[in-house]
């Protein structure tokens, strides 16, 4: 099954992934079946649990660049360790992709981003205590874990789209609770840009296989504390969901002539 899956995969020939975080998924309209892979056709990769997330590659286009869309990803705080989480990567990376665009939910630790607003990840803060070279003997330079190059192509597309994208320090926590205020106070003070719950172990696991990673945060919400009202996943969902137009007109814009 999940050799005909890769061999699906590779004749495709995408060289670029896109992993959709929560909320995100309706930037893929319906696929027509045949450009689906449902995750449990592949041996070994998990399936989430969470309400927004579906669990299928699609085999797609943006603006005419073949592109495989992860729908759907899992989490550390479905009870997964950091092995599953990062499952979908490495089939990726065994079906030919070399550029990985992780992209999540988060909540805004600066006060200069607000909600709404998408964030391009300089860098992360891994704080779950877990990664998915445990025991592989692996040691990884992140020192430009996401990809300065593709930092710049973005960059410059945002400008020449006249959109606003933020850059900043992402840092990964387990949930699924949200933060305290005190969590979130700490968080700033580390440096920290936005906070969310996922991300961090992929973009581990792909400079390890050697694959480019970009890495964007949909900023949802403040995070705790930082304003009055409580936070709730259908928020979240809601926010993302409204923010995709602006995040397909960068992927467009920064992906022509891939
Ligand atoms: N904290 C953690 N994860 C999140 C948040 C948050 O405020 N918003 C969306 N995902």
């Amino acid at each position: 099954m999940e050799d005909f899956a890769i061999e699906r995969v590779r004749e495709f020939g995408a060289r670029i992934a896109l992993v959709l975080g929560s909320g995100l998924n309706s930037l893929v309209k319906d696929p027509p079946r045949d450009q689906a892979i449902p995750y449990t056709e592949i041996g070994g990769l998990p399936r989430s649990t969470v309400k927004g997330h579906l669990g299928r590659f699609v085999l797609g286009e943006i603006d005419n660049v073949p592109v495989i869309f992860a729908q759907g990803r899992v989490h550390l705080y479905e009870g997964y360790n950091a092995r599953d989480v990062t499952a979908g990567v490495r089939f990726l990376a065994r079906a030919g992709i070399e550029k990985i665009i992780l992209t999540n939910a988060a909540g805004s630790l600066n006060p200069a981003f607000t909600p709404g607003s998408w964030m391009m990840l300089t860098d992360h803060l891994n704080l779950t205590g877990a990664t998915p070279l445990a025991g592989k003997g692996d040691f990884v330079d992140l020192s430009d874990a996401y990809s300065r190059n593709w930092r710049d192509r973005f960059a410059a597309a945002a400008r020449a789209e006249n959109l606003i994208l933020h850059e900043g320090v992402y840092a990964g926590l387990v949930g699924p609770q949200y933060e305290t205020p005190a969590e979130v106070r700490m968080l700033r003070s580390l440096g920290a840009d936005a906070v969310g719950m996922s991300t961090g172990c992929e973009t581990i696991q792909a400079r390890a296989l050697g694959l480019e990673v970009a890495g964007f945060s949909c900023l949802t919400n403040w995070a705790a504390g930082l304003n009055s009202a409580p936070l709730s996943h259908a928020e979240v969902l809601t926010a993302g969901g409204n923010s995709n137009p602006e995040f397909v007109r960068l992927l467009a814009k920064a992906l022509a002539g891939s």
